[in-house]
């Protein structure tokens, strides 16, 4: 007889194992499958790794400016595998830590590759476990995604890599091309180029980081450019010919070449939905391979929910993560709200960092919405002048009212120092439906770099201090 769970999860990253954790602390009784690590994309070859890094290329780039507080350093020489090193005790910190609170929570752990069959049926094989069989009452499906790829870029770990192989090399190239420009190609860009690399950035369409609202890439673009990023946008790549010394030449736009060292490929990243079984199910994939679900995570077999990157809802850790506490909500019958996507925190850790919620300009325009517009510059915030980092904007965006005053606040976007830590209260501004009147009565303590928000919600009720 197949043991079985309240609930089976395939897939231990940000969104399976935040399921089996809510669950546990529950009281359900759980089952999770990992074919690798519990951690996932995000603990072991994504956020935490690509984070490390980035901080190395902050730590690098506060050596360089501190002659400007008067304090005498030499060039500062960098050994990359102490910063891997480093990285990898983040990691494995992060990992025994995960691993610990799975196993205390009474969470039962499989290794091997988990597949979904008729009437809940999961077959676990190819790991540890070996050829085990379990079932479900419910089943959650969170096996993630990979790096895609493109034709004429097949991935060789040397002259072509993705996020998998770049967040582990032992030295950086001296020369690189990043193909893409969304989040991951401009953390990738930012960090190398920090740490010594010459970097090229070939983007399609026609602006890095198509998400963000214009103002806050402008920005980004013009530090890029300033530090010797050689951004391309509107171009496409035409594939490369590796040179007999090492190194490639990528082909790109109307029969541009580069030489570089290493071509680093981050088109984006597509769910891992091949290897699930599914035969004999109702369970739904999409033509790009996503699992399809309704607005709580469900698939098309009753009882089976799918969560993270593996379903067509932003690629993110902490979406993983509230994906995997409304599965379980849902199973325990608490009628949850589903997550409001167009509302989610989004951070970008390239430098300058990126962070925002809610509607762009652009975004609100196109959705008919009218609007009021607030915008406020880092270089005249006391505390990012004490930092020596007055790069950067807060951009806050409200509903128009009837009498032309702002209302509602539906969008906020920031760009400069620490501002993946200080979209806390603009997301909760914009989640809780506030005004831009409720916020404004609300003290900023001073000197601190969220003064900026405070200031630029205040100058939207028509009156300011220093904005
Ligand atoms: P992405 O989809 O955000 O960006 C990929 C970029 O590549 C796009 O700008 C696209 O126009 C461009 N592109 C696609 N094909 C191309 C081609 N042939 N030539 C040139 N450019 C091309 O994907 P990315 O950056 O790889 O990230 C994958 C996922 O991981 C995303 O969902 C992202 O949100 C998430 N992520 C988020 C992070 C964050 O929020 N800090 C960090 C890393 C990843």
């Amino acid at each position: 007889m197949a043991e079985n769970f309240d609930v089976v999860i395939i897939g231990g990253g940000p969104a399976g194992y935040a399921a089996a954790l809510y669950g546990a602390s529950a009281g359900l009784n759980i089952a999770l499958i990992e074919k690798s690590k519990v951690g996932g994309t995000c603990l072991h070859v994504g956020c935490v790794p690509a984070k490390e890094l980035l901080e190395t290329a902050a730590v690098r780039r506060a050596i360089v400016g501190s002659s400007m507080f008067g304090l005498t350093t030499s060039e500062p020489i960098l050994d990359f595998t102490v910063t891997q090193a480093r990285k990898q005790e983040v990691i494995d910190g992060l990992f025994g830590g995960l691993s610990g609170l799975l196993k205390r929570r009474k969470v039962t752990m499989f290794d091997g590759i988990g597949t979904l069959h008729a009437g809940h049926v999961v077959k676990i094989s190819g790991g540890a476990s070996g050829d085990v069989e379990v079932t479900g009452t419910h089943v959650i499906l969170a096996s993630g995604s990979v790096p895609r790829t493109i034709p004429g870029f097949e991935v060789d770990g040397n002259r072509v890599i993705t996020s998998d192989e770049l967040l582990s090399l032992q030295e950086l190239p001296k020369s690189a091309v990043v193909i893409g420009g969304g989040a991951i190609g401009c953390e990738f860009a930012s960090m190398m180029s920090d740490l010594g690399t010459e970097v090229t950035i070939l983007e399609a369409l026609p602006k890095i980081l198509p998400g963000c609202d214009d103002d806050i890439t402008k920005i980004v673009l013009k530090s890029f450019k300033d530090r010797g990023i050689n951004v391309r946008t509107g171009v496409s790549v035409n594939g490369h010919e590796p040179r007999k010394s090492g190194g490639t030449t990528v082909k790109f736009g109307d029969g541009e070449t580069i030489e570089v060292d290493t071509v680093v490929v981050s088109v984006g990243r597509r769910p891992l939905s091949e290897n699930l079984g599914l035969e004999g199910t109702a369970v739904q994939v999409s033509e790009r391979g996503h699992v399809v679900v309704d607005p709580w995570c469900r698939t098309g077999e009753p009882g089976v929910y799918a969560a993270g990157d593996l379903i067509a809802t932003p690629a993110l850790a902490h979406i993983g993560f509230a994906e995997g506490i409304l599965v379980i909500q849902d199973i325990l019958g608490e009628d949850p709200i589903p997550v409001d996507y167009g509302n989610v925190p989004w951070c970008i850790y390239c430098h300058p960092e990126v962070s925002f919620v809610g509607h762009s300009e652009a975004s609100a325009k196109e959705a008919g919405i009218e609007i009021v517009v607030s915008k406020h510059r880092y270089s005249g915030n006391g505390r990012a002048l004490i930092l020596g980092e007055p790069e950067g904007m807060v951009k806050v965006i409200a509903e128009k009212r009837p009498d032309g005053t702002a209302g509602r606040l539906i969008g906020v976007h920031m760009v400069g120092p620490w501002v993946t830590e200080q979209l806390g209260q603009a997301y909760l501004a914009v989640n809780w439906e506030a005004t831009a009147d409720d916020v404004a009565k609300f003290i900023q303590p001073h000197p601190t770099l969220s003064e900026l928000f405070g200031e630029s919600v205040l100058a939207l009720t028509g009156r300011s201090l220093h904005g």
